[in-house]
């Protein structure tokens, strides 16, 4: 199984980046503890992040035929882009949509994700461990 993890504009920053909304932890910290549970559940996983979103583009077409999911955390473009929503729909590779903090409970611009109609399911709110939640769902929809 073989799962590609997405991360969207300014999440390069985290653990610097409003600690209090995103928490402490790092990017290469999270990919570290998505690698560990990937171990244990015997799956390989790719982890990258871009701040271009034609960049995300190219990535989600590339995922056709080489991996099984995509966990994707679009950042502030989850909100804005009609241009991840048409890829993730035209490659229909499964996508897990994941956030670190919930969007649900936050600005109202937040509230809406051009994304999720697209995506398998939404994860959203649990911090880093939202990206372990988005592995375990990667798995799961894959083994349906
Ligand atoms: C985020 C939520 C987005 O609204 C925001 O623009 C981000 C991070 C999250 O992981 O909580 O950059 O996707």
């Amino acid at each position: 199984m073989k799962i590609l993890f997405l991360n969207g504009p300014n999440l390069n920053l985290l653990g610097k980046r409003e600690p209090t909304v995103y928490g402490t932890t790092t990017l290469a910290g999270i990919e570290a503890m998505v690698r560990k549970h990937a171990r244990k559940l015997k799956a390989s996983v790719e982890f990258r992040q871009s701040n271009l979103e034609g960049q995300l583009v190219n990535w989600i077409h590339a995922a056709k035929g080489k991996y099984d999911a995509v966990v994707l955390n679009a950042g502030g473009y989850t909100h804005t882009s009609v241009a991840l929503r048409d890829a993730i729909s035209a490659v229909g590779v499964p996508t897990i949509e994941v956030h670190l903090s919930n969007v649900a409970a936050r600005e109202e611009f937040r509230q809406k994700s051009l994304i999720a109609p697209v995506c398998k399911g939404t994860i959203s709110g649990f911090g880093a461990k939202s990206y372990i939640l988005g592995l375990d769902a990667s798995v799961s929809v894959t083994v349906d």
